[in-house]
């Protein structure tokens, strides 16, 4: 008797063992679990691996009863960005929502996919590549269902962006380029911060605090930022996004005067700029 027990508990534990309050021979979920918030919930924490039941691509298991997800789910689920998170502000798939149905971003770790996303009054807008390795799928290993080291957490990386030496610690980022001085890789914020003229390098009313070469002396005669950089700013607002955190410094400066890199040539404010170095 014993002998022929074994092969059949072994069985049951296979595709049967596990979840808290399941006691039928064939089940292996608690009652409700076909309830979206519950099993959905579940699937995207990784609480167990699906796939090892419902199959490596999730359209059913070994065992017959381990259904396929698409008994249920609509066709194009698992490339469907807005499935399992995003679809607040946008079709893109970035929060909100969280994958925890959060829709306020200030519940968030990160709330500021927006401001990188959506607002583009300091610079174009941002795609998922600069922060994220971008999955096609559900099924892309590291997102979600394959080979996820990082169950319920997601993965940060900067080293395909402007700020590839930026790192992120789950509340700020550090050695940032993009939130830095415009001199390297010097800057680092909090996710919850915002930002504004001055936060990153000095801003217009700064004096030149900081800034490289002549900033400082050129300022407090009055000369302002436009002057220099006409084709980013205008009245100290940024006048063309795509030449602003862009990764290089663009000056422009008024007509007569040149800048080789290092030194100035030309006249300008009624002085003579022949050969005159910046640093
Ligand atoms: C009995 C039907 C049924 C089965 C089987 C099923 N689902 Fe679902 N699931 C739903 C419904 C209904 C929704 C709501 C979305 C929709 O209407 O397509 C949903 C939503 C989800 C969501 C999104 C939840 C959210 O709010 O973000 C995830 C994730 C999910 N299912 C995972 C799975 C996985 C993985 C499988 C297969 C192992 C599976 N489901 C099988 C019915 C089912
Ligand atoms: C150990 C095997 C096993 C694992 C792991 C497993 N399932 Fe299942 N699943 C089954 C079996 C067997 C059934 C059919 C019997 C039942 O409903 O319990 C099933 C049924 C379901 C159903 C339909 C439930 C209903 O009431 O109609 C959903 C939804 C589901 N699974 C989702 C998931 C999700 C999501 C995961 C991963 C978080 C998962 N399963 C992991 C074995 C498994
Ligand atoms: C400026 C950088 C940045 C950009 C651009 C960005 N993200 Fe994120 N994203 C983050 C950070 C930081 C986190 C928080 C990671 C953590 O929880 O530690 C995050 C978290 C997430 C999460 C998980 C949220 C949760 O519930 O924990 C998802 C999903 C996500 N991003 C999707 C996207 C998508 C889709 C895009 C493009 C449409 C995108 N992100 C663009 C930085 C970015
Ligand atoms: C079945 C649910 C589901 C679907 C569908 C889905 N995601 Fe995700 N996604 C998640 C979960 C859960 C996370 C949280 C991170 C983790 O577990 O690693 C995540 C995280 C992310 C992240 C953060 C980086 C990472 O891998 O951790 C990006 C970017 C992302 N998803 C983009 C997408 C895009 C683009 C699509 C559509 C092609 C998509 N997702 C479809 C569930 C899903
Ligand atoms: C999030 C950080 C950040 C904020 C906030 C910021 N800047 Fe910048 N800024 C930079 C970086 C980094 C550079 C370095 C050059 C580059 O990549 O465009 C830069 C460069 C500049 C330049 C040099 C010209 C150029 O095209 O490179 C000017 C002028 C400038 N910023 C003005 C402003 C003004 C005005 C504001 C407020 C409206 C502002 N910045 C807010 C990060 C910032
Ligand atoms: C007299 C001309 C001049 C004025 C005025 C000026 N800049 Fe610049 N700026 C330059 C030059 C030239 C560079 C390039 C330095 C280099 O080659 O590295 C530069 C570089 C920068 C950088 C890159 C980081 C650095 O310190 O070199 C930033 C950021 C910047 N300027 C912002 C501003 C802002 C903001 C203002 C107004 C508050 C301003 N600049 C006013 C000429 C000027």
């Amino acid at each position: 008797m014993r002998l022929l027990l074994l092969p059949l508990f072994l069985l049951l534990a296979t595709c049967d063992g596990g979840k808290v309050g399941d006691d039928t021979a064939s089940g292996h979920h608690p009652d409700g679990y076909d309830v979206p918030t519950v099993h959905g919930m579940d699937a995207k924490l990784q609480v167990e691996e699906c796939t090892d039941c419902h199959g490596a691509d999730l359209t059913g298991g070994t065992d017959a009863e381990a259904l396929s997800c698409d008994t249920c789910h609509a066709a194009e689920w698992r490339t469907d960005c807005t499935f399992c998170h995003g679809g607040t502000d946008d079709t893109s798939g970035a929060p909100p929502e969280d994958i925890r149905d959060n829709t306020d971003p200030s519940a968030m770790g990160f709330p500021a996919h927006a401001a990188h996303l959506q607002d583009t009054s300091l610079h174009a807008a941002f795609d998922c590549a600069t922060c994220h390795v971008v999955p096609t799928d559900a099924m892309t290993p590291g997102h979600i269902f394959v080979g996820d080291a990082t169950a319920g957490s997601a993965d940060v990386d900067l080293s395909a962006s402007r700020s590839s030496a930026g790192e992120w610690n789950g509340t700020s980022c550090s050695n940032m380029y993009c939130h830095g001085s415009g001199q390297g890789d010097d800057g680092a914020v909090e996710a919850t911060a915002s930002v504004t003229c001055g936060d990153c390098h000095a801003g217009p009313d700064d004096g030149g605090s900081g800034m490289s070469g002549e900033h400082r002396e050129h300022l407090g005669e009055g000369v302002a930022c436009e002057d220099c950089h006409s084709a980013t700013v205008t009245n100290d607002d940024i006048s063309d996004i795509t030449l602003h955190v862009n990764g290089e410094v663009n000056v422009a400066l008024p007509s007569g005067m040149t800048y080789s890199g290092s030194t100035c040539e030309g006249e300008c404010h009624r002085e003579d700029h022949r050969g005159e170095r910046w640093d």
